[in-house]
């Protein structure tokens, strides 16, 4: 009961942080990432406390809007649960899975050490693809003031996590930075297996975006 009151209380209170944010990282990024996590989980032999908590406070403190800081969120994460006195193994546990969590580049690796862990990874990921990846990208793009696509701006396959924050690259590039490696680096076999059907919707959305770049009507 307990439990579930403080999963419940978590929803309330990152709803209220993130609600109306304009970048692909609002509150029903969140309840999809919620509802992913706890889809995968019951095909996992997992603790789904962590799981739930996890995916609900991923975002809360996210680098990209703190000037790349890295430790916010983990930080936000861990005085909320303090808040909620959740025992001290389960914070740890979570604020490890937020500090691990983020893609951080195609030439990185991002290990991620519980099995907890690597389902929230997952289910984060399948929100990144897919018809919803394509449309929270092209939001995010906008929000950062990027251009759509520049043939003459060339993808780039960064192997730093700096050298990936950096980017200020046209939006079609993170397709290839990102989004279409994402399908080979997923942990659990529900997601891989989600994860090819989104892939495949991504790839026809680049050849029909080229054929009317090109104009040939
Ligand atoms: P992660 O949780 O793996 O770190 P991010 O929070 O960095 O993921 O990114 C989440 C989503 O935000 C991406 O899947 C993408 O839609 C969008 N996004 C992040 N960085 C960029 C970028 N440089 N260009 C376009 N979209 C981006
Ligand atoms: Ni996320």
């Amino acid at each position: 009961m307990k439990k579930e009151n403080n999963v419940a209380a978590t929803a309330a209170h990152v709803r209220q942080l993130l609600t109306g944010e304009g970048s692909g990282h609002d509150w029903w990024h969140i309840q999809r990432v919620w509802n992913n996590a706890k889809s995968i989980a019951t095909q996992e032999p997992s603790d789904l406390y962590v799981v739930e908590l996890a995916a609900l406070l991923h975002d809360i403190g996210d680098h990209k809007f703190h000037n790349g800081d890295e430790t916010i969120g983990p930080k936000m994460a861990k005085e909320w649960l303090e808040q909620l006195k959740v025992e001290e193994e389960v914070i740890q546990h979570v604020c490890q899975i937020i500090k691990d969590l983020s893609y951080k580049g195609a030439g990185t690796s991002s290990a991620m050490h519980s099995l907890e862990g690597r389902i929230v990874q997952d289910a984060d990921r399948l929100d990144a693809i897919g018809a919803i990846g394509i449309a929270r990208t092209f939001a995010y793009g906008g929000h950062k003031n990027r251009e759509l696509h520049n043939p003459e701006i060339n993808p780039v396959l960064h192997d730093t996590f700096e050298a990936y924050k950096a980017s200020t690259a046209p939006t079609i590039n993170h397709f290839y930075e990102k989004l279409l490696l994402l399908k080979d680096r997923m942990h659990t076999e529900t997601a891989k297996k989600v994860a090819e059907e989104r892939h495949s919707y991504m790839e026809s959305f680049l050849a029909q975006f080229y054929r009317e770049w090109e104009g040939s009507l």
